[in-house]
């Protein structure tokens, strides 16, 4: 089945309203695993608005999944990946005044660097994503990185509706199809809902999605374990 990487950073950021201990990130995470997902996926941003350093050691030491570290390739985030060895980094852009991730990380502008930051990963164990644009361009240079898998951005497809929505569903699987021909694995995730996530899980040759803001919205209605159920009940 495809596999599920829990996005958590929203709790995070409901306990960073007010400063304080709670709702706690370790107790998200372990009913996260509890109910079934594969990965729990977090994002230490430059800024720390929401997931800080503490809670990247916390998760490191307690979690029974793996860990999805994303991360933008800058020095001090990439010592720290070193450091805490998760089971994968996902290399994203990162752009301080952006509410959220906004687009693919450009790998074509800036493949020899990234294939060295793939280098010093893997001299470490450590796999390496890259979220990008479903952009045959984007993949091929990926692929030309060393990296074990790409993680192809749905947020333009999420947003979209009608024949537009079509067409970005089109770019993704045209896209999955050129991925299907390479040694690279195929992940996806941003903007996936219990409402849009039926087509996308069935893109050919999908293995992960990752998927945080839906499953911590709808956990306020129905409770974070039937949250995570209801999604792995539609990868099923
Ligand atoms: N994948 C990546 C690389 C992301 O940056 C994000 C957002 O942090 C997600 C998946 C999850 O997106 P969403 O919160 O919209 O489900």
């Amino acid at each position: 089945m495809v596999e599920l990487g829990v996005n958590i950073d929203h709790i995070a950021t409901l306990r960073e309203a007010r400063k304080g201990a709670v709702p706690s990130v370790l107790e998200a995470a372990r009913v996260c695993e509890a109910a079934g997902a594969h990965q729990i996926t977090v994002h230490l941003r430059q800024d720390r608005r929401h997931i800080h350093d503490h809670d990247i050691y916390t998760l490191r030491e307690a979690l029974r999944v793996r860990m999805n570290f994303e991360m933008a390739a800058v020095p001090e985030i990439i010592a720290i990946a070193h450091e805490i060895t998760p089971y994968t980094v996902c290399l994203v852009p990162e752009n301080r005044t952006e509410v959220t991730t906004e687009g693919g990380l450009d790998v074509t502008a800036q493949q020899d660097r990234l294939a060295e930051v793939v280098q010093g990963m893997h001299a470490r164990g450590i796999k390496v994503s890259i979220f990008i644009d479903p952009d045959i361009d984007q993949v091929d240079a990926s692929i030309a990185t060393g990296a074990d898998s790409v993680e192809l951005h749905t947020g333009a497809y999420a947003n979209a509706e009608g024949a537009a929505r079509d067409a970005e569903f089109a770019r993704l699987r045209a896209c999955a199809e050129h991925i299907a021909k390479h040694p690279i694995a195929f992940h996806a995730g941003h903007g996936l809902t219990v409402k849009n996530l039926a087509p996308v899980a069935a893109l050919p040759g999908l293995r992960e999605v990752n998927i945080g803001h839906d499953i911590v919205a709808r956990s306020i209605f129905i409770g974070l374990s039937n949250a995570v159920q209801e999604i792995l009940a539609l990868l099923r």
